[in-house]
């Protein structure tokens, strides 16, 4: 059941992958070692708090009991592994909270439709922040806290608050103390885009009716498997001697539209990490084959400034027999086929337009599947990271336009 990663199709040779390992095992040995801020993740599949996972458990069968609409209120870090598992995992069954998310955008029209839905829903909010004073989850939860005060009155408002922050500091883990909301840590080793496997992410996912246990165990399933250490430092190796080669651009492609968030978790996990100090790959992302019919005649012919990663799934979770009616090209095979009919025709057309690609194949969509991606990507950006030679962990630049932000703020009074 593990990930399956081929970078023969890049272009680059075994040797050179071979000679550049070196460099890779170096940054993996120092992620391990755990000197650095913000590694906590490293050993997290291992050592996270089994009461703590508990705990969370256990609260998020109070929120499927207590509501049928959880909105989940952060942005970044703070929302996209959450959101990246909700959709990638869907729970068919009906019987759990529809999840929404807020907070990670200042739309008006956004968040008024939402303030509609919660008035013909059972509401709970789930705000998660690390600072506890980002503006965007900040201007949305005191909107919906709002909301669901008038509905349901104060103290059983804060019944259905949950609030996910730092330990100690900041203005909404004084208010979750203050009010009484249940609250969990963000751990102060973790940075927001490496906390899908702490209460930020499992919280909302195990709400949204999804094994967080099986998710936990397909990390440490990744994190210990030799074979895993060999595709991670060879992916990270790829994307160096591409950026070196010139490519500034990974384009991640993928077939199953339920990825969608995946690859915009991905984008951050990648953009975050690695761009800064002039250097980095620019994360971008297609859903095909959607996009083949637009940014395909791009790929195809347009300007070299990009390699491609495409994210396979070899099982996925349903399929349909195509009828006769759809002609004998098709006939008799069944959706999927067809998908892996397009995956297999496109990588070979872009190969043979030159276009290095990397191919990752997922076995199936399941929580312990998701448990692995998560950890495997995690370990190739901060890997890639440090081979570039910057800091993965930290991200100035997000910080400077919070801060450019508010002084607009104060300007206007
Ligand atoms: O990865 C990160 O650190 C960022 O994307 C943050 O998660 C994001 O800016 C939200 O910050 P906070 O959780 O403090 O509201």
């Amino acid at each position: 059941m593990d990930l399956k990663i081929d970078v023969k199709t890049t272009g680059i040779s075994a040797a050179e992958i071979e000679k550049t390992r070196t460099k890779a095992y170096a940054a993996q040995d120092r992620l391990w070692a755990g000197k650095d801020d913000f590694t906590g993740w490293v050993k997290l599949p291992m050592n996270y708090d089994k009461d703590e996972l508990e705990d969370v458990i256990a609260a998020s069968y109070k929120i499927q009991e207590q509501c049928d609409l959880l909105i989940v209120i952060g942005i970044g870090g703070s929302y996209l592994g959450a959101r990246a598992a909700i959709e990638a995992l869907p729970a068919y069954s009906g019987k759990y909270p529809r999840v929404r998310f807020a907070g990670n955008n200042i739309s008006g029209t956004y968040h008024s439709l939402l303030l509609e839905e919660m008035q013909r829903s059972e509401t709970c909010l789930c705000v998660i922040s690390k600072s506890g004073t980002t503006t965007e989850p900040s201007v949305a939860f005191a909107i919906l806290k709002d909301a669901l005060i008038s509905k349901y009155g104060k103290a059983e408002a804060s019944n259905r608050i949950y609030a996910i922050t730092d330990r100690e500091k900041g203005v909404l883990r004084e208010e979750a103390s203050r009010e009484g909301y249940k609250s969990f840590i963000v751990p102060d080793d973790i940075g927001g885009r490496y906390s899908v496997l702490t209460p930020v992410g499992l919280l909302p996912i195990a709400a949204a009716g999804i094994d967080v246990r099986a998710m936990l165990s397909g990390a440490e399933a990744m994190m210990s498997s030799p074979k895993w250490d060999k595709d991670a430092v060879d992916y990270a190796c790829a994307r160096f001697l591409l950026m070196e080669s010139g490519k500034s651009i990974e384009v991640i492609e993928y077939y199953e539209p339920q990825l969608q968030y995946f690859a915009e978790w991905l984008k951050q996990l990648f953009g975050e990490s690695e761009g800064k100090e002039g250097k980095g790959l620019f994360p971008a992302s297609l859903s095909f084959s959607a996009d083949l019919h637009s940014m395909g005649q791009f790929l195809q012919e347009g300007s070299r400034v990009f390699f491609e990663t495409v994210l396979n799934v070899e099982k996925p979770d349903r399929d349909i027999k195509v009828p006769e009616s759809a002609g004998s090209l098709l006939a008799g095979k069944s959706m999927n086929e067809v998908n892996q009919a397009a995956v297999n025709g496109v990588i070979a057309a872009h190969r043979n337009a030159g276009l290095p690609v990397i191919k990752i194949d997922i076995p199936e969509m399941t929580a312990f599947c998701f448990g692995q991606m998560v950890y495997f990507f995690e370990m190739t950006s901060a890997v890639t990271g440090l081979m570039m030679g910057v800091n993965p962990f930290d991200q100035p630049g997000v910080e400077s336009y919070k801060a450019e932000m508010r002084r607009e703020l104060n300007k206007n009074g």
